[in-house]
């Protein structure tokens, strides 16, 4: 069942929580797409959409530019749900009146309901809701009414008593409001009857047909990192169109340590994925040789990259195609780059590539977002180490070892980093950390080793939580962990005397040391 057939649109007025509405609806089972605000209501008419919902944002409905959808939009008789900013514009658009305070009402309140309505159903009176806003509404707007209030505010839902019309002062959308989950279960299937047709499992069926209609004969290629986006694209890839599929897995020498045996295995023996792996350590670290410059140091690494995977996608021969792992997070980015909402950073590694290849792309996850893009996975029986793999740049090693990048120093930061990701991997207790890791400083410091003086290199460990590397924070690890990795990576990887642990956020700091 192709779930596009059931679409909600959010639009999006610059809150820092629409992606996460976004994300929420979906995993009530219902798909969902992000769009400006202003987008034009003829687009709108024509996603035949089952409700809109009306994020938050940071503006005020008084102020002269604040952001305003086509008023229009209100008599399509289509479900609106308006999200604090969004409450206050239906309440000004409907000829209500809002007062600007300036006190701003932010953190826990509770609510008491005023009226039963399908809306509500589940919630009770008392029930805690998060609240983060500045203006409320001072007089109702004729034919709406109040469903609920809250310590602070007469009007915390409301409710056109003609049409399906509805506002919340209160974020339905995060974890702090318990029973949002249950407002938003209730606008999408009591209010805009939605059937719920959004899951791994639909996305991989409707993705399997897209791709074969799209690809009819033709060849695609893929660039195999090991990374989940990139597995999760061949994976699905394969599944629909098998052997036409070609992946190009390149070893550019800064891989971890037994990341190409682990690719190989998963992809060549365990999914049977047509796979062309190129050994170009050597190729890779010639190249690399006396450059101390991080970005030269990337440059490099992707320009040798893109050579490597022309030439192999030459040696296939008759290729239409290129699969890229592009995530909803980049779509909305380039689709609303005027929009509000603030970016999420990404690095593209095969950027350059279609244009001077001359293929079409292929994006099958363009639509979802990187928890999603996991689901997805395990629905395709991708092996659980590779779902779980925290990200890895493109440039590998070469951007943790500070200054020039050699054989020598490699094989060092190799074992080292294996130590840490043995340790954190194995720990139940540090799921939610996003990158772990090692970093080599080849700044010599002396040492004492049994009775011998030691001269020798510093690791650094960076241990961070994220939510999406725009910002993090050090990991605060217990000191037993410490002190184990510690003692282990002395002990043994020869060649380092010394580790500290990195404890800078970001910002100002940036996660990877180069
Ligand atoms: P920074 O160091 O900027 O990193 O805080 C943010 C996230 O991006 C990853 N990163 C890269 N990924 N190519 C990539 O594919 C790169 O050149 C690159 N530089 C940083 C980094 O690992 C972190 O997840």
């Amino acid at each position: 069942m192709d779930y596009h057939r059931e679409l909600i649109a959010i639009l999006d007025f610059g809150s820092q929580y629409t992606q996460l509405i976004a994300r929420k609806v979906r995993e009530l089972g219902v798909y969902c797409e992000i769009y400006p605000y202003n987008q034009d209501i003829n687009t709108i008419k024509k996603l035949k959409t089952k409700g809109i919902i009306l994020s938050g944002g940071p503006s005020s409905v008084t102020e002269d530019n604040a952001p305003i959808m086509d008023r229009e939009l209100l008599e399509l008789d289509i479900p609106i749900l308006g999200i604090c900013y969004g409450l206050q514009l239906i309440t000004m658009l409907c000829k209500g009146e809002i007062s600007k305070s300036l006190k701003r009402e932010y953190g826990k309140a509770h609510i008491f309901i005023d009226e039963k309505d399908p809306l509500l159903e589940g919630l009770s009176n008392g029930d805690i809701v998060w609240m983060s806003h500045q203006d409320r509404i001072f007089r109702l707007p004729e034919g709406f009414k109040s469903l609920a209030h809250s310590d602070n505010s007469p009007f915390a839902a409301i409710r056109s008593t003609e049409r399906n019309i509805y506002g919340v002062q209160f974020h339905p959308e995060v974890h702090h409001t318990p029973k949002g989950k249950t407002l938003l279960n209730n606008f999408l299937y009591k209010i805009c009857r939605c059937e719920g047709l959004f899951s791994p499992k639909s996305f991989v069926e409707t993705a399997i047909a897209d791709i074969k209609e799209r690809t009819g004969d033709g060849n695609v290629i893929c660039a195999l990192s090991g990374g989940v986006d990139s597995s999760v694209v061949a994976t699905l890839i394969h599944r629909a169109i098998g052997d036409r599929l070609h992946c190009v897995f390149v070893n550019n020498g800064v891989l971890r340590k037994n990341e190409v045996e682990e690719v190989i295995e998963a992809f060549q023996d365990k999914l049977h994925i047509n796979l062309r792996y190129i050994n170009g350590e050597d190729r890779f670290l010639n190249a690399l040789k006396k450059v101390k410059d991080p970005e030269k140091k990337r440059k490099i690494i992707g320009r040798l990259f893109i050579e490597i995977f022309e030439e192999e996608a030459h040696k296939v021969g008759d290729v239409q195609f290129l699969a890229q792992g592009t995530l909803y997070p980049d779509v909305i980015e380039s689709v609303s780059s005027k929009g509000p909402s603030a970016t999420i950073k990404s690095h593209h590694n095969v950027g350059g590539l279609p244009k001077r290849m001359r293929l079409k792309l292929i994006e099958p996850l363009r639509e979802l977002f990187k928890d999603e893009v996991r689901q997805v996975g395990r629905e395709l029986g991708i092996p659980e180490n590779i779902i779980n793999r925290q990200p890895f740049p493109g440039p590998g090693l070469a951007i943790r070892i500070i200054g020039e990048v050699t054989k020598d120093r490699l094989d060092i930061l190799r074992e080292a980093d294996s130590i840490v990701r043995e340790e954190i991997e194995k720990n139940k207790k540090f799921k939610n950390i996003w990158q772990s890791f090692a970093i080599l400083i080849p700044v010599k410091t002396v040492g004492v080793m049994g009775d011998e003086r030691t001269y020798a290199n510093v690791i650094a460990i960076r241990v961070v939580e994220s939510e999406d590397a725009m910002t993090a924070d050090w990991t605060r690890l217990p000191y037993e962990i410490l002190d184990k990795l510690s003692r282990r990576i002395i002990n043994e990887v020869h060649g380092v005397n010394r580790v500290v642990y990195d404890i800078s956020s970001k910002p100002p700091s940036t996660i990877e040391w180069e």
